[in-house]
């Protein structure tokens, strides 16, 4: 039997997900005990290999086929649009991305002016605005801390994640307009779907058997 492997995003996503996988009886001693630098992780007995990386790597290595499996953010998988199977929503991760700015800002989203738009995800603002709201911007790719832009006058709005609202709320931002929910995903990589459909198979149906209970 080959092993299958996992790429999960560093961080609180990953955590979550061996939480999950825990539930239907997959675990991996030594990720779970944390506190490493390393960065893949082997269960022997399942076959199973865990590996760790940015979220936005995720996509990319499931594609390629260096990962049959992957979990990360909805954000990422439309950010990357990578070649890969979405197969489930894991439920936990859950946010809004979101058109956001000062208050007043809101008359600018109505009248399909010319705006300054700041963001970490360039693609997804810019399908946002060009082909749900049919209104050219200028989209400014930033790396994080996005909240400034508005407030030091580098952009008109921003679209962003919102979880708890605390970032805007303490910033004097508000949201504006919803883009879309997200949650963490499982992704396949497509040719791994075929060539080892049933132990992938056996994985998604027993978490979705759980995440409905
Ligand atoms: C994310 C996001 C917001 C914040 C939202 O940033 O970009 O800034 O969390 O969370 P809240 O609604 O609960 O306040 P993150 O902490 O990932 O860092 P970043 O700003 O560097 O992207």
């Amino acid at each position: 039997m080959r092993y299958l492997t996992f790429a999960l995003s560093k961080g609180r996503l990953a955590k979550d997900t061996m939480k999950l996988l825990n539930t239907i009886g997959i675990s991996c001693r030594e990720l779970e005990q944390g506190d490493t630098r390393k960065l893949i992780f082997v269960n022997e007995e399942l076959k199973l290999k865990f590996f760790l990386s940015k979220g936005p790597d995720v996509p990319t290595y499931v594609e390629y086929g260096a990962a049959d499996i992957g979990v990360t953010g909805k954000d990422t998988i439309l950010e990357e649009d990578r070649k890969c199977y979405e197969v489930l929503d894991l439920g936990f991760g859950k946010c809004r991305m979101c058109v956001c700015g000062r208050k007043e800002s809101e008359e600018l989203l109505k009248h399909h002016e010319m705006i300054k738009v700041a963001t970490k995800y360039p693609k997804i603002a810019k399908d946002y605005f060009y082909n749900s709201k049919h209104q050219t911007v200028d989209i400014i790719k930033l790396n994080g801390s996005v909240e400034l832009a508005p407030i030091v006058g580098l952009s008109d709005v921003i679209v962003d994640i919102v979880e708890t609202g605390s970032t805007l709320k303490e910033n004097g931002l508000s949201v504006l307009e919803e883009v879309c929910p997200l949650s963490a995903r499982m992704i396949v990589n497509r040719v791994s779907m075929r060539m080892e459909y049933e132990r992938i198979n056996d994985i998604i149906s027993r978490i979705s058997e759980g995440l409905k209970t």
